[in-house]
């Protein structure tokens, strides 16, 4: 955990400009969180059924989510294989489970969810160039991270923040592909020109209790990341996808209030009975 003890520019006592870059990536994302939350007070997440007057064109749905999304397994798994100018990668074991979460992960992301969705509506350049970029320094400090600067010894698989970490985003991925389910199958039973809105009322499963339980799921598997890496880039990401989704979650559910005049009163944004 001591990415900001790199600010001299050193990696255990070798100069290596790497370090420096790596260091600001993670001040970069440091502010991250910040700068969404803050915008979140003015502007709403400009995709899905939130993306009114949304400027500059859109990219069709399904092709915008593969390249966004697809960016990120790419570059975590180049960082297993580039050497900086002082260090060649050396991947413990625990490095590669982690690549394989990842892997997991955006795979399912980028592909495995996108070829079984019914339908994506299309998106807007801007956030599809936000997400890109996201994505490409996202992956770029975690994969690093795991894959040189960071320690993880043979012995790291049986510490209990590995454990606990993993059984996390396990729930947290199984969890998000239960609910994903639930939106897919409202899409495919959407008959255009029957239907007034191809936007309906979720159902069963966490729904009975908050709008967004994909959310809900997703920041907690990477809580779990964060947990089982015991690093500042998976901590920054999970800071990142709650600074996100958090606020998304919350305009989603204050749109489905005003669209669904039956829309279930006791149901929260995101986290059950709390948010
Ligand atoms: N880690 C992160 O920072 C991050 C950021 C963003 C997203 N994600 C993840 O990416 C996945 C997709 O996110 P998203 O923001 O696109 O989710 P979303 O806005 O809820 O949409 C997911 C899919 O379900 C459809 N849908 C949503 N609500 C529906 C309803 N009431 N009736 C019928 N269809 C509905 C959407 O259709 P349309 O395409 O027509 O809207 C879209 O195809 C989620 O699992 C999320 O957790 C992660």
């Amino acid at each position: 955990m001591d990415v900001f003890s790199f600010t001299n520019g050193t990696y255990r006592g070798i100069e290596d400009p790497e370090v420096v870059l790596l260091n600001r990536v993670v001040y970069f994302y440091l502010l991250f969180p910040v700068i969404v939350v803050v915008a979140s007070c003015v502007l709403t997440s400009p995709y899905g059924m939130l993306a009114n007057n949304v400027p500059f064109g859109r990219v069709p749905g399904k092709l915008g989510w593969v390249v966004m999304e697809a960016v990120s397994p790419l570059i975590y798994l180049l960082c297993f294989f580039v050497p900086s100018s002082t260090q060649s990668p050396q991947p413990t074991i625990a490095g590669y489970f982690f690549l394989g979460l990842w892997l997991v992960h955006y795979i399912n992301r980028s592909f495995v969810s996108v070829w079984r969705s019914p339908y994506r509506s299309p998106i807007p350049v801007v956030a599809c160039l936000c997400a890109i970029f996201f994505n490409t320094g996202n992956a770029y400090m975690n994969g690093r991270w795991v894959a040189v600067f960071g320690e993880y010894p043979d012995l790291y698989l049986t510490r209990p923040n590995f454990l606990l970490g993993t059984v996390l985003f396990l729930v947290g991925f199984l969890g998000n592909i239960r609910a994903e389910n639930v939106l897919m199958n409202l899409r495919r039973n959407y008959t255009p020109g029957k239907d007034k809105s191809k936007y309906r009322i979720p159902r069963g499963f966490l729904f009975e209790y908050v709008s967004c339980p994909h959310y809900f799921f997703e920041i907690l598997e990477w809580s779990g990341y964060a947990v089982a890496t015991n690093s500042i880039p998976g901590v920054l990401f999970a800071l990142c996808t709650a600074a996100n989704l958090i606020p998304r979650a919350v305009q989603i559910h204050r749109w489905y209030q005003t669209t669904f005049k039956d829309y279930p009163s006791t149901r929260k944004a995101v986290i059950p009975m709390i948010l």
